[in-house]
């Protein structure tokens, strides 16, 4: 269990130097060697930066990992991760994820020789069925984007460790505080820190943390061999975010569930998908987010709700104190192939909804003005 305290005080105490109670950020993009054969630890900022040290060792605490990395953006992170893999090795990948997920995956490294099957993995009999003799991994999703169905992370760690594969789980969406999936299992977590650890809509950065010592050089080189690592000022902003995660997913979750509480009892609205947490397996979870989803019962009011939004922001995102609406169908999910996108459920009539720390009542009071007649 993550509490306030941790957020607050993961990574860095103080620096023994100056006192200064937050980690400096280390612009240099050099460092001077003493000498011949001898280094401070840091040589070049591409392959190890002191703030990025300090974020990454951050990151490992939360997910309760040994080794933390910390990139450019979130697709940074997932692109390096699938440097395991060889060509010829197949992937079980959830259907219900980030369509840039899909694009990356799909677009290019298919073209490398990697094999992925989409597979709803919320139904882990498909997951089994889905299974090859090439099978590496299973990439996932919990609760899935944007359709919010949840995954038992142990079982498919079970399902994939009894064939050697690694279960890699992507937590953006309920972040170290509400959720480790290595607790449950999996081997490598991956997050798009710009949602809500970074937490303030003010930079793009990713994030990786497994526990693995037989892999953790081959990600470390192609960390820097790819060179997607993330700067120093940005990793100084997810810090910083880090430090009010705890207080910051409350309120978010506090939002969201007023807002899909208030949702199911709207006359336009056909149904609401919104992950409590309470009904995880194994107490997988400890609580929701700011996300909701919901299908309205009419498609033509979507693009009416998106221009009528005032405070609410019709911007791709999520997991910032402003409150976004995205329409996943154009934007969050447009790469993914018609077919994979309306078996998972990305229709016309869907919208989602990334609740800030506004009060909620401001919130609902903007969408039943957008919501009217
Ligand atoms: C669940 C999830 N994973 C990964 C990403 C990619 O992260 P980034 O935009 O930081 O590259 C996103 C972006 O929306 C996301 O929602």
């Amino acid at each position: 269990m993550i509490s306030s305290t941790t957020c607050v005080h993961n990574g860095f105490d103080f620096d023994p130097v100056t006192g200064s109670i937050t980690a400096p950020i280390f612009t240099s993009a050099t460092f001077r060697h003493p000498a011949l054969g001898v280094s401070t630890g840091f040589d070049y900022t591409r392959a190890i930066n002191p703030t990025r040290s300090v974020l990454e060792e951050a990151i490992a605490q939360l997910e309760g990992a040994k080794h933390g990395l910390a990139f450019a953006s979130g697709m940074g992170a997932i692109s390096t991760v699938i440097k395991l893999f060889n060509p010829g090795d197949h992937l079980i990948v959830g259907e219900d994820l980030y369509g840039g997920t899909y694009r990356l995956f799909n677009g290019y490294y298919e073209r490398y020789g990697l094999e992925f099957s989409w597979v709803d993995t919320s139904n882990l009999a498909l997951v089994e069925a889905a299974i090859k003799p090439n099978t590496k991994a299973i990439f996932l999703e919990t609760p899935s984007n944007p359709m919010m169905k949840i995954t038992d992370i142990a079982q498919a760690a079970q399902i994939i460790h009894d064939r050697n594969g690694l279960l890699i789980v992507d937590n953006t969406f309920l972040t170290p505080y509400l959720q480790n999936p290595m607790e449950h299992g999996a081997d490598i977590v991956v997050h798009s820190a710009s949602k809500y650890l970074c937490g303030h809509n003010d930079a793009i950065a990713g994030l990786v943390a497994h526990s693995n010592d037989s892999f953790a050089k081959t990600l470390r080189d192609a960390q820097m061999s790819e060179g997607a690592s993330l700067s120093p000022f940005d990793s100084f902003l997810v810090l910083r975010g880090i430090k009010t995660l705890a207080l910051r997913m409350k309120k978010h979750e506090e939002n969201g569930r007023a807002l899909a509480e208030w949702l199911r009892t709207h006359k336009k609205v056909e149904r609401v998908f919104y992950a409590d947490g309470k009904h995880a397996p194994h107490n997988q979870s400890r609580g929701g987010n700011g996300m909701v989803s919901f299908y309205l019962k009419d498609a033509a009011d979507a693009p009416k709700i998106l221009e009528r939004v005032k405070m609410i922001l019709f911007a791709e995102s999520l997991g910032g104190v402003e409150s976004l609406i995205t329409y996943p169908l154009v934007q969050t999910h447009g790469a993914i192939p018609e077919a994979i996108r309306i078996s998972s459920g990305v229709t016309d009539r869907l919208l989602r909804l990334s609740c800030g720390i506004e009060d909620a009542a401001d919130i609902i009071a903007d969408l039943d003005n957008a919501l009217k007649d």
